[in-house]
């Protein structure tokens, strides 16, 4: 089911701010923001030639990383994003095993345009994994 790892997302106070720590610090190359209403973040990604880094600011009122943010206020690690070839079947026997999903279950457009699921993290090590129609 597991193909490779498509990012790693880091939620930040500060997406400016962290945007410039890869640019300048790292010499990444890093994308231009992008509001993403329907998930209530702000992303870019950086370029980290065998993956990508995902950085996160919260957008609007009730962005799901505030709490996160809260707890984490300089920020920190958030979720991994895995490829799967067919999203409906990986949900269907993820759902089988008995891992919950976020939110209603069906697949919203994400990042890159293709279809996305979140899997509750205590199913899953402590960690808030994302599947990606790749
Ligand atoms: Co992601």
């Amino acid at each position: 089911m597991l193909k490779r790892l498509n990012h790693i997302a880091i939620a930040v106070p500060d997406l400016k701010a962290a945007a410039a720590l890869y640019r300048d610090r790292l010499g990444a190359s890093v994308s231009a923001p992008q509001a993403l209403p329907e998930h209530g973040v702000t992303v870019v990604f950086v370029d980290a030639g065998n993956t990508k880094i995902e950085l996160l600011e919260p957008l609007g009122e009730a962005s799901p990383i505030a709490a996160f943010l809260e707890k984490s206020p300089s920020g920190g690690m958030h979720h991994l994003c895995y490829e799967v070839d067919d999203i409906l079947a990986a949900r269907d026997s993820l759902k089988a095993g008995g891992a919950r999903l976020l939110g209603d279950g069906n697949p919203r457009i994400g990042a890159h345009g293709k279809p996305v699921l979140f899997l509750h993290p205590k199913d899953f090590a402590g960690t808030l994994v994302e599947l990606e129609q790749a």
